[in-house]
C-alpha cells in the first residue's frame, strides 16, 4: 500500500498543503514546531479517520476555522483509491472514490497505516485498556471476521451494562446477553490466542534486529479464561460467579473487554523491570510485527513513526533504519536525519515541500 498523494485543507497548522510521495523510505525533516508530527498525524488518520493525539476531531481544524478535508490517493497494486475525509467539529464523512461511504470502517479495510509516537513508549506499563485497543485494532486489520466479532461484542456490552444498570435489572434479559456475549467472546479469544502466537513468531528475530543483539521475548496474552475445548462451560461460569458483584457495580467485570497482555523481554517482565529504552524498542518491534505478516507485499502497511529516533543512540538508530529499508512504504519524522536513498520532505513555515 502507498500513499502517492496527500491534501490537506485547514488541517492542524496545514492551509493548504499538496504533495506526492514516493515508494520506500521518506523522511520528514524540520526544525521544532513546523508541522512535521502534523503531517505525520494525517497519514495516520486516513487509516481510521481517528487521531493518536486528541480524541476530539476539533482539535484537528486549523485554529479558526469550521472544517479540514484530507484528501489521499493510496494505490495497492495496479488498484489506486482515492480517499476523501470531511472532518467538521461535531462529524465527519469519509469519501472513497468520490461516493460517501456508511461507515467509518470501511476506511479500516482500505488504508492500513502503522503509527509509533514517543506517547506509544509506556505502552507495556500503561493502562490494559491501551494495549487491548492496540491487539483490537490490528487483528481489526487483519481480519474482517474478527472487526464483525468485537463489534457485536461490543454492543452486547454496552446492552448488558444497561441491562445492570436499570432500577430492577431483569435476570432474563442479563441472562440472554450472557449468553450471547460468552458465544462471541468464544472466537474471538480464539483470534486473540492465534494472532498472539504469530506476532511471537516474528517478534524475536525483528527485536533482535532493532537491538543489535540476540534477544529472546514473548508477547504474553490472558484470556479471561482458558480458550481450549471447554470454553463455553468455563466462560458461562465465570459470568455466573461474577453477577452478584456485576449486579453491585452496575458494570460487567469479566470477558475480552477485560482482558490483557504482557512482554517478556530476555526473561523479564518489559513494564515492571524494562529501562526506558528497552521499552521503546520492544513497542517498537510490537508496532511493526504486523507488517512482517502480511504476505503480499502491495498489501504491506504503510508506517509512520514520529520522532523516533531522537532518543536512540546512533547504533540503534542504524539498526531501526535497516529494519525499515525492508518494510513497505515508511514515513520518519525527525529535526535531522541523514539515511542514504531516503526521500526527504522539507517541512518549514507549515508547508512541505518533496525534495526532488
Ligand atoms: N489546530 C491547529 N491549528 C493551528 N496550528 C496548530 C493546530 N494544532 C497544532 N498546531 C501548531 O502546529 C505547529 C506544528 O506542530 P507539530 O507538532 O507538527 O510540530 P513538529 O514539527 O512535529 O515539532 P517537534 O519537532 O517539536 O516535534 C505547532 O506550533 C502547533 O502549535
Ligand atoms: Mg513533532
Amino acid at each position: 500500500m502507498i500513499l502517492t498523494h496527500l491534501r490537506l485543507k485547514d488541517f492542524r497548522s496545514y492551509e493548504n498543503l499538496d504533495i506526492s510521495f514516493d515508494p520506500g523510505l521518506t523522511l520528514i525533516l524540520g526544525d521544532n514546531a513546523v508541522g512535521k508530527t502534523n503531517l505525520a498525524e494525517a497519514i495516520h488518520y486516513l487509516s481510521l479517520a481517528r487521531s493518536w493525539r486528541s480524541k476530539e476531531d476539533g482539535m484537528l481544524l486549523r485554529d479558526g476555522t469550521q472544517g479540514a478535508f484530507i484528501s489521499a490517493d493510496v494505490s495497492e497494486g495496479k488498484l489506486n483509491r482515492q480517499i476523501g475525509i470531511e472532518i467538521g467539529r461535531q462529524s465527519k464523512k469519509v469519501f472513497l472514490n468520490g461516493k460517501p461511504v456508511r461507515r467509518l470502517s470501511e476506511l479500516s479495510r482500505v488504508t492500513n497505516v502503522i503509527s509509533f509516537s514517543p506517547s506509544d513508549v509506556p505502552l507495556f506499563v500503561g493502562s490494559p485498556g491501551e494495549r487491548r485497543s492496540f491487539l483490537d485494532i490490528s487483528l481489526a486489520k487483519r481480519s474482517s471476521d474478527y472487526f464483525a466479532l468485537a463489534s457485536r461484542y461490543s454492543r452486547l456490552l454496552k446492552e448488558r451494562n444497561a441491562a445492570l444498570k436499570a432500577y430492577s435489572p431483569d435476570r432474563n434479559v442479563i441472562d440472554a446477553l450472557t449468553s450471547q456475549m460468552v458465544a462471541t467472546a468464544e472466537p474471538m479469544v480464539r483470534y486473540r490466542m492465534m494472532y498472539v502466537t504469530s506476532l511471537n513468531s516474528v517478534l524475536p528475530d525483528l527485536l533482535t534486529k532493532l537491538r543489535g543483539e540476540k534477544t529472546s521475548c514473548e508477547l504474553i496474552y490472558r484470556p479471561f479464561v482458558r480458550g481450549d475445548e471447554n470454553f463455553r462451560g468455563r466462560a458461562e461460569k465465570a459470568f455466573l460467579d461474577a453477577l452478584e458483584s456485576d449486579l453491585a457495580h452496575r458494570s460487567t467485570s469479566v470477558g475480552p473487554h477485560r482482558e490483557d497482555f504482557s512482554f517478556k523481554m530476555d526473561g523479564k517482565d518489559i513494564a515492571t523491570r524494562g529501562s526506558q529504552g528497552e521499552n521503546r524498542l520492544a513497542v517498537l518491534a510490537l508496532k511493526l510485527a504486523p507488517c512482517l505478516l502480511v504476505e503480499e507485499s502491495e498489501k504491506m502497511p504503510i508506517c509512520v513513526l514520529d520522532d523516533v529516533t531522537s532518543e536512540l543512540d546512533p547504533g540503534h538508530v542504524e539498526s531501526l533504519i535497516s529494519v525499515l529499508r525492508g518494510l513497505g512504504q515508511v514515513f520518519v519524522t525527525a529535526t535531522k536525519l541523514n539515511i542514504e536513498g531516503a526521500s526527504i520532505v522539507d517541512v518549514a513555515a507549515n508547508n512541505a515541500i518533496r525534495r526532488i
